[in-house]
């Protein structure tokens, strides 16, 4: 609960380079997290190379701190688009959750994250070779935080969102 709520979208980093060992670490938090029927589908590609962020900005609508970031990983599926009995398709429920493993642990490492969905996929994939039947489901913003996070998070309340027993009008 605690990286919970200290958890906020990053958008400002310093110039300063992510330790390898916290990266391992927070690779290790999606490598544990939960997939339908343990399929596994997400992959990572981990970018650090300041000329392959810049183009990975420019594929995210050039979102400023995409390419200020010191690491952007880019959360991929190799994926048979399995769809569950409940409807959904797995892959973009099970790499959602070990984008937000890896957002916890970077909390625990004094790291910040964003998640980014504002971007091209077949850019992202000609910049970092992704083959044609991969996924790019999210990028992740890695790095240390300019300004610490504000203290207020603008949340519906519970009692907007949560129904008891039935769902109610
Ligand atoms: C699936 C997803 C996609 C997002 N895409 C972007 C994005 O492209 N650019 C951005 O600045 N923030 C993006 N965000 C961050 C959200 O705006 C942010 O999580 C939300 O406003 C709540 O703020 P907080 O993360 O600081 O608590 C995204 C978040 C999620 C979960």
């Amino acid at each position: 609960m605690e990286a919970i709520r200290r958890r906020c979208s990053v958008r400002s980093y310093l110039d300063r380079p992510v330790e390898e060992e916290k990266l391992n670490n927070i690779l290790e938090a999606a490598r544990l997290a939960p997939s339908a029927s343990n399929r596994q589908e997400w992959r990572f590609v981990v970018v650090q190379d300041k000329d392959a962020r810049q183009r990975i900005m420019k594929a995210a609508k050039n979102q400023s701190f995409v390419g200020e970031a010191p690491v952007v990983i880019a959360c991929c599926a190799e994926t048979d688009n399995h769809v569950m009995s409940c409807g959904q398709l797995c892959y973009p429920i099970d790499v959602a959750i070990a984008i937000e493993h890896m957002a916890l642990q970077a909390v625990e490492e004094g790291l910040g994250t964003c998640w980014v969905g504002a971007f091209y996929e077949d850019q992202v994939k000609e910049i970092l070779s992704i083959p044609k039947d991969i996924r790019v489901v999210e990028l992740l913003t890695l790095g240390y935080p300019a300004r610490p996070c504000p203290a207020h998070k603008n949340r519906l309340a519970l009692s907007e969102i949560v129904m008891y027993e039935k769902w109610r009008r």
